[in-house]
């Protein structure tokens, strides 16, 4: 297996090996054709996975034209490695490579939602410069396939968390904010809109649903989600009661983190992977919350509160 890493001396690397010891690392940047041929070329890949993106939305207002760049442009600059790689002309289409290529698409191409819960013909509707330049990788994706018979294909994933999942985020945030309250290293936590409604799954369960997609004998894109939705509010009060406190005696909310444009309300339709895919989440709501919250608190205890602030804060 290989990874891609970008940058000099990127401080990731070492997170990474201790977490994959056994993964190769080639060098490589979305923003850099060149860089993105040469890895092809030197792997020889079977199936490449796109997981990289700027990915936190409210970024992706103070650096609209990075995220277009990074996320949208990015997904062009892989196709374009395959595409070229593979041998395949980009005037004629004389069939399908051998690299099978997945893109991680998301729910937040929805975003103002005109139908629920959302399937694979629910129509887009982004709300941020992150939705938008998710939106033309997806088109771009189908665009591959449809135009050059590349196996190209598109998992519209829904919120998917874990244990390992970024302090910015709402749930890491929160669970990183119930283990320190417990722990008696702070008393509030301060949260933005406590209204909008997700559909939040466990990570492991969906890298598996993009595993069964670049199995399939056809390409095709999947909408991958729990069709269960919950609220931020639902989701604090589920994490707080896992440590045994209440939430109204510690969250505070707070402007700072509230959005330009929100997506209010999100909630997957996944029958087509059920039926197409046999693919199930195996891993719940409430199992999901107390598994990151027990997480965080053993990881505090063992660093005596100092890990807890190497992640960073979502202020923006
Ligand atoms: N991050 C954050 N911080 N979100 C908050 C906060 C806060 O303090 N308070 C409330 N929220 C609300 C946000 O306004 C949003 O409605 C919801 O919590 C979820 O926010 P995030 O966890 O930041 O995730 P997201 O839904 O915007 O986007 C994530 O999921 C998408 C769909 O899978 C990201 O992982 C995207 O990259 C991904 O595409």
């Amino acid at each position: 297996m290989w990874g891609l890493v970008r940058g000099q001396a990127n401080p990731r690397v070492r997170h990474l090996r201790q977490l994959l010891g056994d993964v190769h690392l080639v060098r490589g940047d979305l923003l850099d054709q060149g860089s993105l041929i040469a890895a092809v070329e030197k792997v020889q890949p079977d199936e490449v996975y796109n997981l990289a993106a700027i990915s936190y939305v409210p970024m992706s207002w103070q650096q609209a034209e990075l995220t277009g760049e990074v996320t949208g442009l990015g997904v062009l600059r892989v196709l374009e490695a395959i595409r070229v790689c593979s041998g395949i002309s980009a005037s004629r289409s004389p069939g399908r490579g051998q690299i099978r290529f997945y893109q991680a698409s998301t729910s937040e191409m929805f975003g103002q939602v005109n139908q629920s819960p959302q399937n694979e013909q629910t129509s887009f509707h982004p709300r941020s410069p992150y939705g938008v330049a998710k939106v033309y990788g997806h088109l771009l994706t189908q665009n591959y396939r449809e135009s050059y018979g590349m196996f190209a294909v598109s998992g519209v994933m829904f919120n998917h968390e874990s244990p390992r999942r970024g302090a910015e985020f709402v749930t890491r945030k929160v669970s990183l904010g119930v283990a320190k309250i417990k722990l008696g290293y702070e008393r509030q936590l301060r949260l933005g809109n406590m209204h909008a409604s997700r559909d939040w799954g466990f990570a492991g369960d969906y890298v598996r649903a993009m595993q069964l997609m670049l199995a399939r004998d056809e390409p095709a894109d999947y909408v991958i989600g729990t069709g269960v939705t919950h609220t931020v509010e639902e989701l604090v009060d589920q994490a707080f009661r896992a440590a045994g406190l209440e939430w109204r005696d510690h969250v505070v909310t707070d402007a700072a983190f509230i959005r330009p444009a929100e997506v209010d309300r999100l909630c997957a339709d996944p029958t087509k992977a059920r039926e197409e895919l046999g693919w199930e989440p195996k891993i719940g709501f409430e199992e999901l919350v107390s598994m990151m919250v027990d997480a965080d608190l053993a990881l505090l205890a063992a660093s005596g509160g100092a890990e807890g602030d190497s992640f960073g804060t979502d202020s923006w």
